[in-house]
Formats: structure tokens, sequence, C-alpha cells
């Protein structure tokens, strides 16, 4: 190899001298630095080139058939590639790619585990809402914990820079007349409804144009629903949607392409879309989430808590007209069962479940929860008991198709990695559609059963981790080395759910070698989530986190590719990366 890297060394001098040579010598020095660390690469430069220092366009062209399987692009793809890689003018002139095109290459986007295609805006957004996974936000507003913590509108920007498009708004009567959102019976602190609103006005189509619903809690007295109504009229405008798109009553919900622009909210209704019983107010509960009856039950945290929320829920509010108008797609309903809701639900129906309600019906009824979702719309919210901020595993609730699965998003980790990752397809814009086994109302599928469907259609794959390069350092100890593994989890249907992981090698964050290969069979694929994660392995305490990336398996692409890994907080940790080869083929 050492031979190898002098050969290429030469090359890369004679390229230099050239006057049309592009490297100059700091990026030289590098290259030639990354490429010494780089024999795996080389060693694949070698194998496909057919003289030693290049790859011709034909060399190209079969590596990309042989290991990549793109050999089903157009014959232009290897010639794109040098001209997007290849840094040397003159090699690029004569239709090949050097070794540090080669490997600017593979760590590109192309070169990516993520295959580029599905992070464009690929799929069909003209299928009714229902048949989307959206990404949700619960307590929006909070920054930090559910009993003292911070509220600010940061949490609404934040959310939607991230591509949140169900946000949570709790509302209670402020002092001066004017509605105030906080995490009511605590000690979190309160801030304007209308700044709020002001925020979701200025940043809501800034990430994603597709709509976002403002799931509204509302706890005001009838006249601060009033104040509410007429500040979201005044505030968003043509945003606000304020009767259905046609002016008909629907028999099934509007698409995200034809609410594109659209704010929408969820909340209580009087009545129906069919029958405007206006002058019947609603009374009773107009709120959908119940979470701190939850938090009453649970003697620890009450002894914390503001004296008011020990008094049990006999507060019966009426909803006003003005704010029930503005319900248009997503009317909060009490679920009974799944017959009445077959019977009687409407298209624009959502009922809401804590975790471990939902939990409790995928435990006892899967499939029935997986039709009742490919008819109206689910969302579900973390347990009251959560008032660290914890999120629970939204995998579950996707598994049978629950279409708002709301997560405390300030808090980093699994869940969020989770919901970074399915969102991260589909140009991030916060709609990505349900699989066709979760759309289909009249067809059942049983998540606990995925042999059983039609088109049953097994998968293995097989995972080789080769190599990882420049893993940060993760704690403070001076000169200490990280000793670094690598696991790989599969998060999808009961049966799919699986971790495996390498050994860890001692003392090499610059460039281990693991070499080894794990294999996963998957049996629905197109619920699959695969989760890469980098530990430093320590013997004694428990291991520390390096780094991470999540991939739908749907968007993955087979051959070798880079993994670029991101920090517990999502960002990216560039240059940190792992180089895998990935083959997927079916069970037999
Ligand atoms: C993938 O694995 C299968 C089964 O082991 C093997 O036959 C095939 O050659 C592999 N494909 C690639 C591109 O390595
Ligand atoms: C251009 O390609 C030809 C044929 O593959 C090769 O002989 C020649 O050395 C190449 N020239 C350069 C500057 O790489
Ligand atoms: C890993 O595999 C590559 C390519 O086959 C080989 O060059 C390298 O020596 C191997 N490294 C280890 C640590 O096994």
């Amino acid at each position: 190899t050492t031979l190898h890297c002098e050969t290429i060394l030469k090359v890369n001098i004679h390229l230099n001298q050239n006057p049309t040579g592009f490297l100059g010598s700091e990026e030289f020095v590098h290259f030639y630095k990354m490429l010494t660390q780089r024999k795996e690469v080389v060693e694949l430069f070698q194998e496909y080139s057919s003289d030693g220092q290049t790859l011709s366009h034909c060399d190209l062209e079969e590596f990309l058939r042989e290991e990549q399987l793109e050999g089903d692009r157009s014959q232009e793809h290897a010639l794109e590639l040098i001209q997007r890689y290849e840094p040397s003018d003159t090699a690029k002139a004569n239709h090949t790619m050097s070794i540090d095109g080669f490997l600017m290459y593979l760590t590109s986007a192309d070169g990516s585990i993520f295959n580029s295609e599905d992070q464009r805006l690929y799929q069909d957004m003209t299928q009714p809402l229902k048949h989307y996974f959206i990404s949700s936000s619960h307590n929006t507003y909070l920054l930090e914990d559910q009993l003292k913590g911070r509220s600010s509108v940061e949490g609404y920007i934040q959310a939607l820079k991230r591509g949140c498009r169900c946000l949570e708004i709790d509302c209670w009567d402020g002092s001066s007349g004017e509605p105030v959102v906080y995490h009511g019976h605590t000690f979190t602190s309160k801030i304007l409804f209308k700044d709020v609103i002001n925020t979701v006005a200025k940043y809501a189509f800034k990430t994603s144009e597709y709509p976002v619903i403002l799931s509204i809690e509302n706890r005001c007295s009838v006249e601060q629903q009033k104040v509410m109504a007429q500040l979201l009229k005044d505030i968003l405008g043509d945003m606000l949607l304020r009767t259905t798109i046609d002016g008909k009553v629907p028999s099934v919900l509007p698409s995200p392409e034809e609410l594109k622009g659209k704010i929408l909210v969820k909340g209580k209704k009087i009545g129906g879309l069919e029958s405007l019983d206006a002058d019947n107010p609603v009374s009773g509960e107009v709120s959908d989430e119940d979470d701190s009856s939850e938090l009453r039950r649970d003697s620890l945290t009450t002894e914390s808590l503001p004296s008011d929320s020990k008094v049990s829920r006999c507060v019966h509010s009426i909803l006003t007209k003005e704010l029930s108008d503005l319900v248009i797609y997503c009317k909060n309903e009490h679920f009974n069962n799944f017959e009445h809701a077959r019977i009687h639900g409407k298209p624009y129906d959502i009922s809401s479940f804590s975790e471990s309600k939902a939990r409790k019906i995928i435990k006892e009824a899967a499939a029935d929860f997986a039709q009742h979702n490919a008819r109206q719309i689910t969302r579900v919210y973390p347990s009251g008991l959560r008032t660290d901020s914890s999120n629970f595993c939204p995998q579950d609730m996707w598994n049978v198709g629950c279409q708002m699965v709301a997560l405390n998003f300030q808090t980093a980790g699994l869940e969020m990695d989770l919901n970074d990752g399915l969102f991260s397809q589909n140009n991030r814009c916060g709609y990505v559609l349900k699989p066709e086994i979760l759309r289909n109302s009249e067809q059942q599928f049983n998540p606990d059963k995925p042999q059983d469907r039609k088109d049953y259609c097994p998968l293995i794959l097989t995972i080789q981790v080769i190599s990882g390069q420049q893993l940060p350092k993760v704690n403070n100890k001076v000169g200490s080395i990280v000793d670094p593994f690598v696991r790989v989890e599969i998060y999808g249907l009961p049966a799919d759910q699986a971790t495996q992981e390498t050994s860890y090698i001692e003392n090499n964050g610059l460039n281990p070698c693991w070499n080894e290969t794990l294999e996963f069979a998957v049996h629905t694929p197109e619920l699959a989530l695969i989760r890469f994660v980098v530990e430093d392995y320590d013997m004694a305490t428990k291991n520390d986190f390096i780094g991470q990336y999540t991939v739908p398996f749907s968007c993955i692409q087979s051959g070798y590719r880079h993994i670029h890994l991101l920090s517990k907080d999502g960002t990216s940790l560039r240059p940190s990366s792992l180089f895998v080869n990935i083959n997927i083929t079916e069970a037999s």
C-alpha cells in the first residue's frame, strides 16, 4: 500500500505541476493525509483501475454497476460523477477519475448511504392528510422540563425550523385580558398567546410550504376565547384556513398539496361541518389532553406543584362559536371504540391518546388500530409523568399508522433521532407518505403478523462496517483516546427490532478499522429505520456516545457508502464518518 500511495503521490505531483492542474499545495497535503489514512479506499480504487493509477470512465462504470448497483442509471452517470468530483482538469478532460476524485465522490452526497433522490421532495403529496406521518411537537413552548421550565417562542422557531408541522399551544386566561401560553398547574413561565401566533406567522413556511396544524389546548374563559379567535384571524390573515377548500362538506380530507401555505386550527368544534349548530355551545371538556390528571395521580410530583393542580378538574368550560368556527379539518373527537368510530366517525375527526393508552390499544388490537388510522387521524402525546420532558419511542405508534406522534423536541436522544431520521426524507417537509399497507382501510394489516400480508417479501440486510474517520473525542480527560465500536439498531415492527454491534478498537478515533459484517432480516422494510451509533467502549462505566445517524431503510443505497455522523443534538460532526458496504438481498 505504501507503494500505491507513492505512485499516486507521483501522479498528483505531476498534476500539480501541470498548469491546468487543480489541486493547490495545501489541499494536496490534506488529500495526501486523508489517503494515507484510507488504505481501504486505495485498495478499492486499485481493484477497479485498469492501469493502477486512474479509473477510466469504463472502470468507474464497472465499479458503479458491480458495487454500487447503479448500473441502471444512464450511460452518462460515470461521466457526470467525474465532472462533479474530479479535482484535476486534465483527468476530467480525459474522462478519468483520480484517487482524489474517487475519495471526493465516496465522501460526497452521491456516495452517502442516504439516497439523494429521496432527500428531494419525491413523494406523492396529493393524498388525503390522514395518509401521512406528520412531524409533531408536544408542548412546543417549553424549552426545558414540564414543571418549572422556561416557556418561549423560541420553542416554536426551533420546531418549525426542524420541519415540524403540528405545534401545540396550551392556552389559559391571562391577567391582562389576553390569553397566555404555559403548562397549566405548573411553575413553567408564561408567554403571550399573541407572541406565539406572531412567531408562527413569521416562521411557518420557512422550511416547508406544507400546512401547519395548531393543536390548541383551550382552557380559557369565554371572553378570552373570543380574544384568541380574533388574534388568530388578525395575525394569520389569509394563511388561516377558515372554510373547507371548496366550500363543501368533505367526504375525504384534502391533501398537503391542496393545503399548501395554510395554517389549520385543531380543537373542539360545536357540531360538525355538516350541521352548523351555532346556537348550542359545547360544554364540558374543551381540551383533548389530560396529562395533568396523570400528574395528579403521581403523589411524588404532586408535592412540588402549585396547589390548584390538586383540585380535580371540575371547571366545565364553554366553547365559543368564534373559536369553534376556526376548526375545519381537525376536530378533536373523543374516542369510544373502533366500532363506534367506523360507524359515526367523520373524515375530519381526530382522537388524541396518551402514550400509555395508545400502547394498551396496540397490545390488544394493533390491526384494528392500523385500520382505524387508515380512515382518520390519531395524535399520540407523551405521558404526563414525563415531567423531565423525556420521550417515548415513536416507532411503536408509526407501526400502527398514527399520524401525529408528538414528541418533546427539546429533548435530544434516541426518540428524536428516529423522528429526525424518518422526516429527513422528502425534502424535510414534515410529511412522509405512510406505506401502502397502512393506507388501505379495506384490507387489514396486522403489525404483529407481517408474514400474513399478500406481497410479503422479507429482505436480508448485510452491513459490512469497514472503518471510521476522525471520530471526535468524547470527554475532556487529557490524552484520552476513544475505544470506538459501532452498533447498528433496527427500528420497525416488533419482528424487525434488532441490534448488533462490532467489537471495539482500542485507542483509535482517527481511523479505526473494524471489517465486521452484521446481518439482519427485515420483514417490513417500508416501516424500518436503521440507526448507526458509535460509542466509546468503557469497561468500568457506561459507554460514552460519540455520534449517530438514522436513515429510513427505504432510503438506503447499496454498495460502498459513507455515513456522516451527527452529534447528540442532531448537528453535523463533519468530517466524522463511517465507511460501510451495504448489501440488500431477498430472503430465500
Ligand atoms: C450480496 O450478497 C449476495 C448473497 O450473499 C451475493 O450473492 C451478492 O454477490 C452480494 N452483492 C454484492 C454487490 O456484493
Ligand atoms: C489520458 O487517457 C489516456 C488513455 O486512457 C492515457 O494514456 C493518458 O495518460 C491520459 N492522460 C492523462 C494526462 O491522464
Ligand atoms: C480490512 O479489510 C481491508 C480490505 O480487505 C484490508 O486491507 C485491511 O487490512 C483489513 N483490516 C483489518 C483490521 O482487518
